[in-house]
């Protein structure tokens, strides 16, 4: 592993730093490697206190974007040969820094928690499998996808712009409401979330509260 990358990383830690401060490492690399590889080699081989959050490592958990050259991407899934052997990272924009790279995600899970973008079961539960087509759903396939990494919120002009703008990721989520047969017809069986959903939003574009 002859080659490196020159790997500038934000630090912040609350307990010694006034403010955030960066930090450059001449880290090696393997001609496969991504962005998070480079930060876990930075970790091993010059400082264990950098701090940043992973888990999956394969673009499924979310839990990895950051602020990379200038836009927000996930670590784990651009490569180093994509952007060159000079690399920033940054938390991501507009979230409260907890330490280096980790920021407080909790507005932003309120924000989704808010829209209620989930299926509500009836209660009392009904018996049995609810059942849709592979037709049916592939209408909102592409909506499911969101891993809530916020990654589009945090670079989003009206997450800037206004500070109760709801989320960038709402909308994908909500979306699926409008293009979900099953959820449809879970609303006509007494599912509200559909329903409520689109409610929600409505008002709280209308600075309604709930
Ligand atoms: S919709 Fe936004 S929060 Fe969801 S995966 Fe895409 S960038 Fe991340
Ligand atoms: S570590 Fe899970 S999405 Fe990157």
């Amino acid at each position: 592993m002859s080659a490196t990358v020159e790997l500038r990383i934000a630090r912040f830690d609350p307990e010694r730093d006034d403010a955030p401060h960066d930090e450059t490492y001449l880290v090696p690399v393997e001609p496969m490697d991504r962005v998070l590889d480079l930060l876990t080699r930075a970790k091993e081989l010059f400082d264990g206190s950098i701090t940043f959050r992973r888990s999956c490592a394969h673009g499924v958990c979310g839990s990895d974007a950051l602020l990379i050259n200038g836009r927000n991407r996930l670590a784990c899934k651009l490569r180093v040969e994509q952007i060159g052997r000079r690399i920033t990272v940054a938390p991501l924009p507009g979230l409260p820094v907890i330490k280096d790279l980790v920021v407080d995600m909790e507005a932003f899970f309120g924000k989704y928690r808010s829209v209620l973008p989930y299926l509500i079961a009836p209660e009392p539960t009904e018996p049995g499998e609810r059942r849709q087509s592979p037709a049916e759903r592939e209408r909102y396939d592409d909506t499911t996808k969101c891993i809530l990494c916020a990654a589009c919120t945090s670079s989003c002009p009206s997450f800037w712009a206004e500070p109760e703008y709801g989320s960038s990721s709402n909308c994908s989520n909500c979306s699926k409401y409008h293009l979900c047969q099953y959820c449809c017809n879970n609303n006509r069986n007494n599912s509200h979330s559909s329903n409520h959903s689109v409610i929600v939003v409505d008002d709280d574009r209308k600075g309604k509260k709930h």
